[in-house]
């Protein structure tokens, strides 16, 4: 009888007194204790584990599209664009994820949703924070962060940054291209209006692609971003609707029209604008 493979004689470290171990690097006691399902149904597990890896992703998709704005801001555009495509592959991450929420059944869903109390996706600030720091800002949207000053603050604070598209639109002024002042100089905190000065200067870029270069490729991950994050929006009220239906949602609006509403919203309009005149 050979005797069971042991890694440790091929110098494997096995010991991990006083050393740090992966579960120490990573706080995986914290993670991995972070579950606490309100009820006995089998399929709450999932539905906490679902929202929390997307959490964690969310995490890191703010502090790449964060990074790239500063990069992008100090005319690094090349480090930016590694980072936005990390963050376009993040959602296609997160678009996949569904799958396996899709497993869960309407039938399944009801045993545990009176739970989960008020609370909603519609509170997660990580997701709110993204949608400000690239450019959809709704200060109506601070509200149900009023309880924690901290959150506020974090949310407050992006919106008094310039946002990735107004960091863009920067570079488009930068270049040389025709950018009025009100755009420039805009109110942080109001929702982008979108603006034909500034959809004539994509043109610009897309008409000669060679001459402009950096804006070109600039552009096209916005959009590469803006189409998976749509996705990811597209996913979620289908999955909504799956599951369930038309109902109210438990953060209090309408459920899936609000959702639907949701879809309608541009992120860079005269990215998608100047296609149809290109
Ligand atoms: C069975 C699964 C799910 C259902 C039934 C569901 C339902 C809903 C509903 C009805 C809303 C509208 C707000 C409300 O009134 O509650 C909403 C918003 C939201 N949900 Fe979900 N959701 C599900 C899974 C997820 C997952 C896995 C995530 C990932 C983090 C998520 C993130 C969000 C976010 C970020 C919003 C706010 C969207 C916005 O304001 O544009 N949801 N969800």
């Amino acid at each position: 009888m050979t005797d069971a493979y042991d890694p440790a004689k091929e110098g494997a470290q096995m010991a991990f007194d006083g050393r740090m171990s992966y579960t120490d690097y990573l706080s995986l006691d914290a993670i991995l204790t972070a579950q606490h399902p309100r009820s006995d149904a089998h399929d709450e597990m999932l539905f906490i584990i679902q929202h929390q890896t997307s959490e964690l992703w969310m995490r890191l998709a703010l502090h790449e599209i964060g990074a790239a704005r500063d990069q992008l801001e100090q005319g690094a555009a090349r480090p930016a664009f590694k980072m936005l495509t990390r963050v376009a592959r993040i959602f296609e991450q997160l678009n996949s994820a569904w799958d396996v929420l899709r497993t869960m059944t309407p039938s399944e869903y009801t045993t545990f949703r009176d739970d989960l109390g008020e609370s909603s996706g519609f509170q997660s600030w990580q997701y709110r924070l993204i949608e400000y720091a690239v450019g959809n800002r709704n200060a109506a949207l601070l509200k149900p962060h009023a309880h924690r000053p901290d959150l506020l603050a974090a949310l407050e604070a992006e919106l008094a940054k310039p946002s990735l598209y107004d960091v863009a639109v920067g570079q488009l002024a930068k270049a040389g291209f025709d950018i009025p002042e009100a755009v420039l100089q805009r109110d942080l905190r109001q929702p982008w209006q979108a603006s034909p000065e500034v959809e004539t200067a994509w043109r610009g870029v897309y008409a000669d692609p060679a001459r402009h270069w950096e804006l070109y490729e600039l552009a096209e991950k916005l959009v590469d971003f803006e189409d998976y994050f749509r996705r990811w929006r597209f996913n979620h009220v289908t999955t909504v609707e799956r599951v369930i239906g038309f109902k109210r949602g438990t953060g209090g609006t309408a459920g899936v029209s609000y959702l639907r509403r949701m879809l309608e919203v541009e992120l860079f309009p005269e990215l998608w604008a100047l296609r149809t005149t290109l």
